[in-house]
């Protein structure tokens, strides 16, 4: 799905603010019907768009999309199993041909952004950006403070060297803890191995940010198309030019 204005600035009418004025003028139809109200969607593999009476279209495989998932525990990141177990493609438009940017763990949840463009998922996971991922993990039993600060401050951990990050206490109970850490990096199940180098199991593991882009009002299973202004900032941080 796609914003009439944003369809018709793809297509090369007229900027996306010069779009919202020729549909608020009643120049547009979708297939067939005059439609003047702001913000409507269409289906962009559809739907048929007039302008003036002229027929556009956009080069679909050049559109890039871009999504937010909430991603709900036993779903891979990856495009296809062959086991035939539930992946992430599942939960946006079959239609927009989207990959992950990035990977979450099987039983991580939270938030994860899909897209079909390559220079964004390049950017953003690529280690010199340092892109911040902030992640809720409950673990138990509680770690020590001492062994808190030693991942905080980064070094071996057994498996990979990792940086500094920061890590706060957000709840404590006599049998587990839970910490909001946000890291500026992404190996491998980074979060998971971390709490198990100083001896902790994993009870739970969310993501709820990718630098400031965060889960909000996003329930769980549920994805939802990113503002441009939102695209915008992920670019940014990925140092690419808008
Ligand atoms: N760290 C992990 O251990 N798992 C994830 O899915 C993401 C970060």
């Amino acid at each position: 799905m796609m914003r009439l204005q944003k369809f018709m600035a793809t297509a090369g009418v007229a900027s996306r603010r010069a779009s919202e004025k020729l549909i608020a003028e009643g120049k547009v139809n979708v297939n067939g019907r005059k439609v003047t109200e702001m913000g409507f969607q269409i289906n962009e593999y559809k739907d048929i768009v007039h302008v003036r009476g002229k027929r556009i279209s956009v080069n679909l495989k050049e559109a890039k999309m871009y999504y937010v998932i909430n991603k709900p525990r036993g779903y891979l990141s990856t495009s296809k199993d062959e086991r035939g177990r539930k992946t992430v493609l599942e939960l946006v438009p079959k239609e927009d041909r989207l990959y992950p940017v990035g990977r979450l763990d099987q039983n991580t949840s939270g938030i994860l952004i899909m897209t079909n463009d390559g220079d964004l998922t390049y950017g953003l996971t690529h280690p010199k950006h340092e892109v911040p991922k902030t992640y809720v993990v409950k673990v138990s039993p509680v770690p020590t403070k001492e062994n808190i600060s030693k991942l905080r401050s980064g070094g071996d951990i057994g498996v990979y060297k990792i940086r500094a990050c920061e890590i706060s206490l957000r709840t404590l109970e006599e049998e587990n803890a839970t910490y909001v850490v946000t890291i500026h990096e992404g190996k491998n199940r980074q979060v998971r191995n971390m709490f198990e180098y100083i001896g902790c199991e994993i009870v739970t593991l969310k993501r709820i940010a990718i630098g400031e882009l965060s889960l909000k009002g996003l329930r769980l299973g549920k994805s939802r198309q990113l503002e441009d202004e939102e695209v915008k900032y992920l670019k940014e941080l990925a140092e690419i030019e808008n």
